[in-house]
């Protein structure tokens, strides 16, 4: 039999999207097999395998330990910061969730309920997260980084019926508390679980018996047990029958407001596209190693290190460290060295902080890195120089592919276990088997070859990509339908060249990607505006040669306001900090005489931020006052 090509699997993929998805679909284990893949009866709302049903967990792992192949390893905890290598196998790895499901449970936890995670990236994450989907609960994991408010909106959205946390995370310098952390959000949020359970880690200073007693009298507080007290009487549970849409996971994504996005994930289609995705994209399959350097409270790390690897039966790693400094820029070749790496998915950034600290890639030779056959980035375009860099001192394939919490796995990308494409610097390459991707100007219409526009993705998105915003049907049609009838609007925009190859340039909104991590500059102007002596400001996202962007802070101060920049800069920093979290990593803030702006009132941010990257900038006809721009220029323009 010939070799299926890219642009073979392609067509038929848009043009027979049924019959496609059905035979993807084999690869799963259903409790009920799909007759139908596509459910249109509500569109624009699609959803995919509307007759069948399955377990998630079960096929991540039950069918693995069933299938004779419980001693092959599962996870791999590789911890930098605390020098810990533990590889847990399938076997065990399904006892520990058989048995945190039924802790789960004894709290009242059952299908449909929520879970919120509050969790580092530490085995018992992956555990909590599988035990939610063996109840056929829905979990929403919060990243470790973000504040009280930011775990608080996410309370009061999700609802979750029990919270699950740790004392805390091990950054490089510190020990982050989680405890008080989650005190604090239960304090702002109106909901509360029933209980919190906590794993307990050594080297922390606040104990779960520390948080009972402060609750102690408090009214409506929420039982608080640690992770070895909950599993006392713990029986085993089953795994539970969901339907293919029934939701596995909410994942909150900032967007343009201050109210994050409750993305949902449904099981079937992310099960099938998750399968599908290992082999043809990363061409990884059982008992080959997946490692992806990204933490679980992202999108990346929901997909590449706790599903998809799980259910095609390969190893993954999971890895409490940094790029650098934890202890050395040779961390990630030692890991690929130690675990026999097949395939390292990390992001632009960590490749920017290693090549900083390693320009000529001398680590790499300290290590065998011979089982590496791809490193794949996302999270942010991979910059020409750090593609260059990076092919050249790894010899491998380096393999840029474009996507969004929102799809949940690549929308474009070299379809490496298909047809390996010729690599171009700049590219994701091309539109994934699923995705029909398109350019199309502000009125929705398709652009010329090479010109720069919206992405779009003609509708029906594929299976695994988001089913709608929790609970807000009417905010996920007006956020991602409504702006061109027909098509998903990506946010970003970008072109295609005459190859077929797409270029992604940038977000077409006020979201940035700091160090790979996706945050609203509308979020940080909303806080950095009750400061009492800011009259008006605008955060944007400014070039940064390691993180990609940094937000910038411009403030305009009330009149008689006679603060220095330097206090209110401290202030706001710290006002950021509480309120989104230290990873906002908000630090540049300058004081304006005013803020350019069309004559009703819309502030420039795009003039600003190209100005600010020293661009060409544009200045619309409808400015209210050149003579703001001119000023700003000396604050914003980029020193020589
Ligand atoms: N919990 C608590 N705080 C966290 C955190 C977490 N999980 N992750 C980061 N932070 C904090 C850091 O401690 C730091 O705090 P500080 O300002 O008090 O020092 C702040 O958030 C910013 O951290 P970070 O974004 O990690 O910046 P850095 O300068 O410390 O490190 C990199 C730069 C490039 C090494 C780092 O950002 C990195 O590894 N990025 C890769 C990100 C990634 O993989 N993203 C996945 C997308 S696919
Ligand atoms: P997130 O939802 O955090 O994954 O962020 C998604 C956004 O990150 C996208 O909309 C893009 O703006 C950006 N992004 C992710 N991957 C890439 C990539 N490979 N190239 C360019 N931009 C990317």
């Amino acid at each position: 039999m010939s070799q299926a090509t890219y642009a073979s699997v392609y067509e038929n993929s848009v043009n027979n999207p049924e019959q496609f998805w059905l035979d993807a679909a084999q690869a799963v284990e259903w409790v009920t097999p799909p007759t139908k893949a596509l459910d249109d009866s509500k569109a624009p709302i699609y959803r995919w395998f509307p007759d069948a049903e399955l377990n998630t967990c079960a096929n991540a792992l039950d069918r693995h330990v069933e299938a004779g192949n419980g001693d092959r390893t599962a996870l791999i905890y590789d911890s930098a910061v605390l020098d810990i290598q533990e590889e847990i196998s399938y076997s065990e790895l399904l006892e520990r969730v058989q048995l945190f499901a039924g802790a789960l449970a004894d709290q009242g936890v059952k299908k449909g309920d929520r879970v919120l995670l509050y969790m580092p990236m530490i085995a018992e994450s992956v555990v909590g997260m599988l035990a939610c989907a063996r109840l056929g609960a829905v979990h929403s994991v919060v990243f470790g980084g973000f504040a009280p408010r930011e775990l608080a909106s996410r309370i009061d959205d999700s609802k979750p019926t029990v919270i699950v946390t740790t004392s805390g995370g091990v950054e490089p310098k510190r020990r982050i508390e989680y405890i008080p952390s989650v005190e604090e959000a239960l304090e702002i949020s109106d909901h509360t679980p029933s209980a919190v359970l906590v794993h307990e880690r050594e080297g922390f200073e606040n104990s779960v018996a520390d948080a009972r007693e402060r609750a102690e009298g408090v009214e409506n507080a929420p039982a608080w047990l640690s992770w070895t007290e909950a599993l006392e009487n713990a029986e085993p549970a089953d795994a539970v029958t969901v339907a293919a849409t029934d939701p596995l996971y909410i994942l909150y994504t900032s967007g343009t407001t201050g109210k994050p996005k409750g993305v949902v994930r449904d099981n079937g289609g992310h099960a099938v596209a998750l399968t599908w995705s290992m082999k043809n994209i990363y061409d990884v399959g059982e008992s080959e190693v997946m490692w992806t350097a990204s933490d679980v409270g992202w999108v990346v790390g929901h997909s590449y290190i706790v599903y998809a690897p799980l259910l095609v039966g390969a190893t993954t790693v999971l890895y409490e460290g940094k790029p650098v400094g934890t202890p050395d820029a040779g961390a990630f070749w030692k890991r690929v060295n130690d675990h026999g790496v097949k395939a390292l998915f990390t992001a632009p950034t960590a490749l920017r902080a290693i090549r900083k600290a390693d320009p000529e890639g001398d680590f790499v030779k300290d290590y065998d890195i011979s089982s590496l056959k791809a490193l794949f980035v996302a999270g942010e375009r991979l910059d020409p120089e750090t593609y260059h860099w990076a092919a050249k001192v790894l010899g491998v394939p380096v393999i840029d592919h474009w996507w969004q919490t929102e799809t949940g796995w690549a929308i474009c990308s070299n379809p490496f276990g298909i047809e390996k494409l010729p690599i171009v610097a700049g590219s994701p390459t091309v539109p994934v088997p699923g995705y029909n991707v398109e350019i199309l100007d502000p009125l929705g219409d398709p652009v010329a070859q090479g010109e720069e526009g919206n992405i779009a993705v003609k509708l029906p998105l594929p299976p695994g990509t988001l089913a709608t915003l929790w609970g807000d049907d009417d905010r996920f049609i007006s956020s991602y339908l409504e702006a061109f009838p027909g098509y998903y609007a990506t946010g970003d925009s970008g072109f295609i060249d005459e190859n077929g190859y797409v270029y992604v340039m940038g977000r077409t909104d006020d979201v940035i990607n700091v160090s790979g991590h996706r945050l609203s500059t509308g979020q940080m102007e909303q806080i950095v505006a009750t400061h009492p002596d800011v009259a008006e400001c605008a955060v944007i996202g400014v070039n940064d040669p390691l993180k990609g962007q940094r937000p910038s802070g411009y403030v305009v101060l009330k009149t008689g306001s006679e603060i220095s920049e330097d206090e209110l800069a401290k202030d706001l920093v710290k006002l950021v900090r509480s309120g989104i979290g230290p990873v906002a990593d908000f630090k540049d803030v300058a004081v304006v005489e005013a803020l350019p702006k069309t004559r009703s009132g819309k502030i420039l941010r795009k003039t600003m931020r190209q100005m600010a990257d020293g661009e060409k900038y544009s200045v619309p006809s409808t400015i209210e006052d050149d003579s703001v721009l001119e000023a700003l220029h000396s604050i914003l323009a980029p020193k020589q």
